[in-house]
């Protein structure tokens, strides 16, 4: 075929598909450009620059918009793209397993091959080239798998997915993941993806190797066949990516497994080939399934108009504006239906195509419509995420969690959790250190528990961490930033539909009720760090009192055991045993118990002084000091820690 009947067809094709009277369209159209090739060949010159830039136009695909575009999704350079390629597998077998209704197992295997990647920079002094090693990336579940059908169209037609139309929270939105991944693997490995599926009712898995063609966003498949597969349901997805293995891969698998408490994950990395396996197993901190997330129809204050005007023009199966208003959209009954198109001035038995979506949209907006249904969501849950917390850092001095109740934001359900660990070498070890002994704290976003990895800085969920005043919880802070102390912090948003700013999922855009139930989430954490830190300041000051008076207490214990003529040591224990119990003795309690401190020798001596006629120097004994002095101290408010106030000197 030249290249001439090639541009013909490829504009045959895009021509209108309208009929008109007589001749259809299209074929007024072929003939057109068949004059046109006639009078005036390919090679001649355009006579217009208009004309130049027509030669040039054409449909671009999905797939090779994507192509070109890999960044957008996160595939912009090795280092990303390998954390990414693993993110975008496990995504879809946590949402596959999630739909199954099983505890997700997991298992990642990651191995730098011989094979080498190469890219022109101008980073390295030796030369412009630099190489990064080819890994085969390998991702395992036991979900529900794909049917034989499907394959080939899920794996290899970009923007093709079960997961775009529908309402429902899941960690999937687009259909395009695992396409990028593929398409990024055949760029620079130039090697076929290789996929092993099973369903429930499968007795053999079933393999297929393919790629992805670009030009025509189409599957090529190149072997299709039965294999084993020793899982009872589930998928495996085989890649070569090119990569650089940094600590992030690490790093973002404890985030997804912080984020799915009931996941069982296995990895297992050959970082280079010179080096040995090495296995990391995060195992469930749950074995609680969370609910399972619930489909929903669009909330009419959801709909943009122009969104709106299409759906009424497409629709086909509604004979009134009434019926279809109460069968496309959630909580509209036949009563409110009625009632909103009486104010956008609608009969109600009027076709869908005559609705005016603006009267409409406006009447919506002043019609007091319920919020969706809220209890569609599946959110990490308090204990869990605490559980997860708990595992990840095992020895955090202070481990909270707290969730908001379910809002929605512009029609779409959202909720709200947030955890922090504080303290310990583990979150020491994952923050970043300013200066010695000073650390920033980390926020780790997590969107539909999926960990979002870049972009942080135009991330809601991290501006609003540092909005928050948290001096006001007894952390330091520079005024808009991260408060500096060794804590890591946990913002979870859930949502029908995560409002994400680009289609890699990196931030999540700004919308004022999110906004609000986030600082309201991170206020209630903030009371609870202010609780603990208040705690263990308390602890503090009184393990300081105690050092201090245990200073004292020998000599103390040497002085009263000469002048009460008893023995040095139980009165040293006494000493100290009475210190400990920071709340004075009620005097009644004194009392009660025998004297204990100072024993009144039988034949009194005129040297040691006794209890019921004592001296000055009668304060000395502990517990009758205590139940005394400390009440006094407080209305002198004298130092607590002093052997003077003690001694009630
Ligand atoms: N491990 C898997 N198990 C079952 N189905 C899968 C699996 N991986 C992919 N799929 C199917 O392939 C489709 C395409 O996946 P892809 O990751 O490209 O898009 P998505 O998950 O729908 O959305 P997103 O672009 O947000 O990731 C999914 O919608 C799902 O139906
Ligand atoms: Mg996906």
């Amino acid at each position: 075929m030249t290249e001439t009947t090639a541009a013909v067809e490829r504009e045959e094709a895009e021509a209108p598909k309208v009929v008109a009277k007589g001749k259809s369209v299209k074929e007024r159209h072929r003939r057109k450009i068949r004059r046109r090739r006639v009078a005036k060949p390919e090679n001649a010159e355009p006579a217009t620059v208009a004309e130049a830039e027509a030669r040039k136009m054409r449909t671009v695909n999905p797939a090779q918009y994507y192509r070109q575009n890999l960044g957008q999704l996160g595939f912009g350079d090795p280092e990303h793209a390998l954390v990414q390629t693993i993110k975008e597998l496990m995504d879809n077998s946590l949402d596959a397993c999630e739909l199954m209704g099983v505890l997700p197992e997991i298992t990642v295997k990651l191995t730098a091959t011989a094979k080498q990647y190469e890219v022109v920079t101008n980073k390295t002094k030796e030369g412009s080239v630099r190489t990064f090693p080819i890994f085969r990336v390998s991702v395992e579940d036991n979900g529900c798998g794909v049917v034989r059908g499907k394959v080939a169209k899920c794996f290899g037609k970009v923007l093709y997915g079960s997961k775009f139309f529908s309402f429902k929270q899941s960690r999937g939105q687009q259909g395009l993941g695992v396409h990028a991944a593929i398409i990024y693997a055949q760029l620079t490995s130039l090697e076929p993806v290789t996929i092993v599926t099973k369903t429930e009712t499968d007795l053999m898995g079933y393999k297929v190797v393919l790629k992805i063609d670009t030009e025509k966003n189409a599957p090529v498949v190149v072997s299709a066949e039965e294999a084993p597969f020793e899982r009872l349901h589930g998928t495996r997805i085989e890649l070569m990516v090119a990569g650089a293995y940094t600590d992030k891969v690490e790093a973002f698998l404890r985030e997804v497994s912080l984020a799915n408490p009931h996941a069982d994950l296995k990895f297992k990395v050959k970082a280079s080939t010179t080096k040995d396996q090495r296995t990391l197993h995060l195992k469930r901190a749950t074995e609680v399934l969370p609910p399972t997330p619930r489909e929903i129809k669009p909330h009419l204050l959801s709909m943009e108009p122009g969104a709106l005007l299409e759906m009424k023009s497409n629709d086909a199966c509604c004979k009134s504006a009434k019926q279809f208003l109460t069968k496309h959209f959630v909580r509209i009954s036949d009563g409110k239906a009625l009632q909103l198109l009486k104010t956008a001035k609608l009969p109600p038995n009027a076709s869908p195509k005559e609705i005016d979506v603006e009267a409409l949209l406006k009447a919506a907006r002043g019609g007091d419509i319920m919020r969706p249904p809220l209890d569609v969501l599946s959110p990490i849950g308090e204990g869990a995420l605490e559980a997860s917390l708990r595992r990840i850092f095992p020895d955090a001095e202070f481990i909270g969690a707290t969730a908001r109740e379910p809002w929605s934001y512009r029609g779409v359900p959202f909720q709200v959790e947030v955890g922090c660990a504080y303290g310990g070498q583990a979150v020491i070890n994952d923050c970043d250190s300013v200066r010695e002994g000073v650390f920033k704290s980390r926020v780790i976003r997590l969107g539909n528990k999926c960990p979002l990895i870049y972009d942080s800085k135009d991330c809601l969920l991290y501006k609003v961490v540092k909005e928050i005043n948290w001096r006001n919880y007894k952390l330091s802070q520079d005024e808009g930033n991260l408060p500096y102390a060794p804590i890591v912090m946990v913002v979870s948003l859930i949502s029908t539909k995560v409002p994400y700013i680009v289609p890699g999922k990196f931030a999540v855009a700004y919308h004022e009720e999110i906004r609000e139930q986030l600082r309201l989430a991170l206020q209630t954490l903030g009371r609870m760090i202010y609780a603990f830190i208040s705690h263990r300041q308390r602890q503090e000051h009184e393990m300081h009192r105690q050092s201090i008076f245990q200073i004292y207490a020998k000599e103390v214990a040497k002085d009263l055991s000469i002048l009460a003529g008893r023995d040095e040591q139980v009165l040293l224990e006494r000493l100290l045993e009475s210190v400990k119990h920071k709340k004075p003795k009620k005097a009644a309690e004194l009392i009660a118990k025998p004297p204990i401190i100072l024993a009144v020798p039988t034949t009194p001596s005129p040297t040691v002084p006794t209890i019921s006629e004592p001296p000055a120097m009668q304060a000395a004994p502990a517990i009758q000091i205590e139940a005394e002095v400390a009440p006094q101290k407080k209305a002198e408010k004298k130092p607590q820690h002093t052997l003077d106030s003690y001694l009630g000197r």
